[in-house]
């Protein structure tokens, strides 16, 4: 049962080692406000200091995945206010945690819905899922990351094209840009197959996992002699784990690891 102190979001543990994280304002398509952007944070922090999780799946309704920052919260800041309070800076929460998230994108991730599934490391999207920055119809430009995020990941034409014209684009657009890994058609449904992964990470050695993450994403930071060095630092680091020497040891003995995370 979620915890009392979330009103906008709804935390479950569908596998021991997973945690679900539920975006809950329906009557606003999950339009995220502070205080459902707090609760979001705080419970995908929580999830990442617990030790008995190994990754987190995101969420929200089949309607709306998120609609985008909460308009009517925002239309009359003053530049001032939004500057002085460096208004979105922390939108950065997703991308600062550790352990992997998995988004699973039902119906509208727009806006800052659609940045805060980028900040994801994997994207699962339904049938249903439109994806879109429309801030340009609102005379703004994404400020959650998406014109940073998006030219990364599906480059500067296509990204120019979407942050420009608004144009919203469906799942299978979205899965042929590689902007989702893939349009998931199962009856089972989008949510069922993120944390499907999400427990099959969450079943590898934790700290190995966390290495892996660290490493992918210091190829978006780093020129390549600069990250392959970094991943080669990081994969010699392994070898002071117990997870390596029983991982190998296993393979050797023909039998299945038993990670103690450590
Ligand atoms: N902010 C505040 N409220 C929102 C919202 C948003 N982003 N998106 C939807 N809602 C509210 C609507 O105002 C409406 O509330 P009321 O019933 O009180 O009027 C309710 O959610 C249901 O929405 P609609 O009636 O509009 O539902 P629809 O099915 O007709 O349309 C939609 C769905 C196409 C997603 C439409 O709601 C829409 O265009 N939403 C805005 C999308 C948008 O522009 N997002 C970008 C926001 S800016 C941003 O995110 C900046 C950034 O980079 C961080």
């Amino acid at each position: 049962s979620p915890p009392a102190y979330y009103k906008n979001v709804i935390v479950s543990k569908p596998d021991p080692a997973v945690a679900l994280i539920t975006l809950n304002r329906p009557n606003a398509l999950n339009a995220l406000n502070a205080a459902h952007f707090d609760d979001i944070s705080s419970a995908l922090r929580e999830a990442d200091e617990d030790p008995t999780i190994g990754a987190m799946v995101i969420t929200g309704s089949d309607k709306a995945f998120a609609a985008g920052a909460d308009i009517k919260e925002m239309k009359d800041k003053t530049f001032a206010e939004a500057y002085m309070s460096n208004f979105l800076a922390n939108w950065e929460v997703i991308a600062k945690l550790r352990k992997p998230v998995i988004a699973a994108v039902s119906g509208y991730a727009l806006g800052g819905g659609l940045e805060l599934a980028l900040q994801a490391d994997i994207l699962l999207a339904a049938p249903s899922a439109k994806l879109g920055q429309p801030e340009i119809n609102l005379g703004v430009i994404p400020g959650g990351g998406g014109t940073q995020r998006l030219a990364r990941l599906i480059g500067k034409s296509r990204t120019m094209e979407m942050v420009l014209t608004g144009r919203i684009i469906d799942a299978e657009e979205a899965e042929r840009w590689g902007l989702v890994n893939k349009v998931v058609r199962e009856e089972s449904g989008v949510v069922d197959a993120a944390i499907k992964l999400a427990r099959e990470v969450a079943s590898k050695s934790r700290v190995a996992v966390v290495a892996g993450k660290e490493a992918v994403n210091a190829a978006f930071e780093l020129s390549l002699s600069e990250g392959l060095r970094f991943e080669r630092r990081l994969f010699h680091s392994l070898f002071a784990t117990e997870d390596q020497k029983e991982g190998m040891t296993a393979f050797v003995e023909k039998r299945k690891p038993k990670w103690t995370h450590s």
